[in-house]
């Protein structure tokens, strides 16, 4: 199996260790024995015919900072024509999340789905502004469209509810998709102030430099797009999201609810009809109520009742093993 792998930072290089770790099981397992042929990061894209030797990959990348020391090369204005031109089943997208205008992961997977590529992507951007049109082009491409990794990083929140739920009627949904937030309002819980606890955060690398996307709940919408899209078969994007984060929520507020038995949580709901994501109090016996980075959600059903999913919803080897979980999928739908 062929791979053009877009982004090497934290999951891409994750990821390609996975590769070289289960090696053995893919190809007992599953049949499959990846070859990757090409790799880009910001600094440009390497190619290989034959495949490139991962270790020697991740090495140039440590090393010297982008994959484009390993050797054959082009620029990152090259990417779209080796997307299209190079032998290969699957492009993984892997570039920074962008919720403006979903570049560059959005061109590439336009790109990669018109050149009858398969695609797996955890890059939520493209999906929360564009789903309906993504799902459609693959359609009509006739590729496999896996995105598992882009709500909950390795916990498998998608899968949960579009297999393991099948045939029953999932009528809503809510819990918690943003792991720093989580974090940030777990430690206020605790008793530090929103400053004091985004600055925990940002110590112990929960929050980015610029923790607008998560503070703000931008991340959590993009993810509440994605899971309605896919759980609930909406046609929504960004636009259709009430969003308020978690930047004016006061220490005050949580003990006030903390005395009642609740925590003040950052909830992303779905009923079918609204998208919202709001802070909200939450019981801390609902066992929607998880603290630290941790994500957490419950799907209501007519006929099961309610079934909640909890894990750790980013990380790098986290996020890997959705990709791989994807490519599995993947390969049970192409012929070599
Ligand atoms: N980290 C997680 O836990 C997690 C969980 C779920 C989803 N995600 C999503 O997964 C994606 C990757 O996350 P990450 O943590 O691996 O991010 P990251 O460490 O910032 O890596 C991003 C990679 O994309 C490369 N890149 C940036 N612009 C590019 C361009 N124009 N062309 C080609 N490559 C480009 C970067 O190059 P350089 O290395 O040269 O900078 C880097 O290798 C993001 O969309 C993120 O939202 C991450």
């Amino acid at each position: 199996m062929r791979l053009i792998l877009l982004g090497f930072g934290v999951v891409g290089q994750s990821f390609v260790k996975l590769l070289v770790s289960h090696s053995a099981d893919l190809y007992n397992l599953y049949g499959i024995k990846p070859k990757v042929v090409a790799c880009a990061d910001n600094g440009g894209i390497v190619t290989c015919d034959q495949g490139l030797d991962l270790d020697r990959l991740l090495n140039v990348k440590k090393k010297k900072k982008s994959v484009v020391q390993y050797g054959s090369r082009g620029s990152t204005s090259e990417i779209v024509d080796v997307i299209e031109n190079m032998d290969a089943e699957v492009v993984i997208e892997l570039t920074p999340t962008n919720i403006t205008d979903g570049e560059p992961g959005k061109n590439h997977i336009i790109t990669a789905m018109k050149s009858g590529k398969n695609v797996i992507t955890v890059n939520k951007g493209p999906l929360a502004l564009e789903f309906p049109s993504l799902i459609e082009l693959a359609e009509y491409n006739r590729i496999a469209f896996k995105f598992s990794g882009t709500v909950g990083g390795g916990t498998p929140i998608l899968e949960f509810a579009k297999r393991c739920l099948k045939g029953d009627r999932i009528i809503s949904f809510e819990g918690i998709l943003n792991g720093t937030t989580n974090y940030i309002l777990s430690k206020m819980y605790e008793g530090l102030n929103f400053s004091e606890a985004l600055r925990d955060a940002s110590e112990k690398g929960y929050a980015e430099k610029d923790p607008t996307l998560d503070i703000d709940g931008y991340d959590a919408v993009a993810k509440l797009v994605i899971a309605s899209n896919f759980v609930m078969n909406l046609k929504s994007t960004i636009k259709d999201v009430r969003r308020t984060g978690i930047r004016d929520v006061q220490s005050s507020q949580i003990v006030i609810e903390r005395k009642k038995g609740n925590a003040i949580k950052l909830i992303a709901s779905c009923n079918g009809k609204d998208l919202i994501v709001e802070p909200k109090p939450v019981s801390t016996k609902d066992p929607i109520c998880v603290d630290g980075i941790l994500n957490a959600i419950t799907f209501t059903c007519q006929h099961s009742g309610q079934q909640t999913i909890i894990g750790k919803g980013a990380g790098g080897m986290e996020t890997a093993s959705s990709i791989l979980r994807d490519l599995i999928d993947v390969r049970s739908t192409i012929r070599l």
